[in-house]
């Protein structure tokens, strides 16, 4: 991958995004050797501060939250940080976009970027579009030398009229192929990985199917509650923090197509298709597919936790769900009659993110009519925190007992002492600098994402929810369980 000199411009360079993700993930690629020379950081931010106190504050965040490695010395951060400037804006106005040029301008003269802009929005998302209408009034969303790409966080809009809007407005601006709307999860290892385990390998590709698989769990679950953001989580809710976006992601990869090629158009154009093959969710069938919940106080590790509703900046009376599971049908060759269970929640009792693949038993022959009760073969995809893949089977429990147990061939990559994977972020810095979209979202995906859950919605909005009906620290409301139970199923907690 070539990666092209640029200037990174970051709009919300002041927050909290910025000083977790973005400046340790550019120190990290710097210190792995990644990062081109030809490099440098403007931040935008309405904050008054001198260059150098900016400077201490991502010196101080580089070492509070950057991975253990690669580890950098003192050395390293200054060197970093030296590339790293503040220009204080208001960049909800358009006045300061003429001083912003010139910052630009001048910066590109003095680290030779050759006019390679990437703009990225870490801001709130009701100013992604101001921005970048400011941005298109100013003549910086294009010039002759170089190129110029606009990163955009999500959520992307709140619903289907609200990021068809936003979509409107941004590509009055940039051209699609100039968007790049970040779902970190793209950039996780082993979601790149499922396309390699499932198009590389003769073990798996064939049983990939409805003839051999009785249903597939995706589970993203979460110890913490919402920290500071519940300003924030409380107009989202787990259905456009994590379902819309995240969650189906992890669905569409797991049930893709092969592409014709490895090229950017090709996966996108599979990964469509699986979205539009899902069945609808008509909101009279709501409360039948779809669960939600919400943290009622609880424990976990035995420590009490409040509720959801007594978290800072939410609502004492809050309805939003921070737990959302359903079922989910792809309607095609490959996987009709294969239910989808995907399930997300904050305050689990584990962090985890995994795909369970649970295949058919066999006929009821030979072991399987001899006992009752041997386990359906599973594949586990761990994505999160532990990466790696795990296919529990049945085998002989050795000694002279005729007895069957499940046994696990166990594959960890980032077990081994020393092993940490690159944050997503890193990943896909590196990719919009090269100018590769692959693990981007294409604005279809976005669209067909948002007309799946706007049914769901709407179904929702016809009652209110029994809230809260979890406790912190559980797996989540009892109707959850129902959701699988009523199939002959239940989850796999691990
Ligand atoms: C973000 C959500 O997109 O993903 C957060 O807004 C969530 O609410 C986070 O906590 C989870 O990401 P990760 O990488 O920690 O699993």
């Amino acid at each position: 991958m070539i990666v092209i000199r640029s200037l990174l411009i970051v709009f919300g360079g002041t927050g909290d995004l910025a000083h977790r993700k973005i400046y340790p993930a550019i120190y990290n690629l710097y210190v792995s050797g990644r990062l081109p020379e030809n490099f440098a950081l403007l931040a935008i931010g309405r904050k008054d501060k001198s260059e150098e106190a900016f400077r201490s504050e991502v010196a101080t965040a580089i070492k509070k939250f950057s991975r253990e490695n690669p580890s950098g010395t003192q050395e390293d951060i200054n060197h970093i940080v030296s590339r790293f400037y503040y220009h204080r804006d208001d960049f909800t106005v358009y006045d300061g976009y003429k001083g912003l040029k010139e910052r630009m301008i001048d910066l590109e003269g003095k680290y030779g970027t050759q006019g390679n802009r990437v703009y990225y929005l870490a801001v709130a998302p009701e100013h992604f579009g101001p921005i970048v209408e400011n941005i298109g009034e100013i003549g910086l969303s294009e010039h002759d030398e170089g190129y110029d790409r606009v990163v955009i966080e999500k959520p992307f809009g709140k619903d289907l009229k609200s990021a068809v809007q936003l979509n409107n407005s941004i590509t009055q601006v940039f051209k699609e192929e100039q968007i790049y709307r970040i779902d970190h999860f793209l950039g996780k290892e082993m979601l790149q990985n499922i396309s390699v385990i499932r198009f590389a390998n003769a073990f798996f590709e064939p049983l990939w199917n409805n003839k051999y698989i009785d249903h597939i769990q995706i589970t993203s679950s979460e110890t913490v509650g919402v920290e500071s953001r519940g300003g924030y989580y409380d107009s989202a809710g787990a259905m456009r923090d994590m379902m819309q976006n995240h969650m189906l992601q992890l669905l569409m990869l797991t049930a893709m197509e092969p592409p014709i090629s490895l090229k950017t158009h090709d996966i996108r154009d599979e990964k469509i298709k699986i979205l539009k093959s899902i069945v609808p969710i008509a909101s009279h069938s709501v409360n039948t597919h779809v669960v939600r919940g919400q943290y009622g106080e609880g424990k976990l590790y035995g420590n009490p936790l409040p509720g959801y509703r007594s978290e800072d900046r939410v609502s004492p009376n809050s309805q939003t769900e921070t737990y959302m599971a359903m079922k989910v049908e792809v309607e095609n060759t490959r996987w009709v009659g294969v239910p989808f269970y995907l399930r997300t929640g904050k305050r689990m009792p584990v962090k985890t993110t995994s795909i369970v693949i649970e295949f058919r038993p066999l006929p009821k022959i030979l072991y399987f009519k001899e006992f009752n009760n041997l386990e359906s073969n599973r594949l586990i995809i761990e994505i999160q925190p532990r990466e790696g893949i795990i296919m529990r089977f049945n085998g002989k429990k050795p000694g002279t007992r005729n007895e069957i147990i499940p046994v696990e061939l166990d594959f960890c990559q980032n077990c081994a002492n020393g092993e940490v994977s690159p944050d997503s972020y890193e990943k896909l810095l590196l990719d919009v600098m090269a100018g590769n979209s692959t693990l981007f979202t294409r604005w279809d995906e976005v669209e067909h994402a948002w007309r799946f859950m706007d049914s769901i919605s709407l179904g929702w909005s016809k009652h209110n929810p029994d809230f809260p009906n979890y406790a912190a620290g559980t797996w989540g409301p009892p109707d959850a369980d129902r959701l699988l139970t009523s199939d002959g199923r239940s989850w796999f907690n691990s």
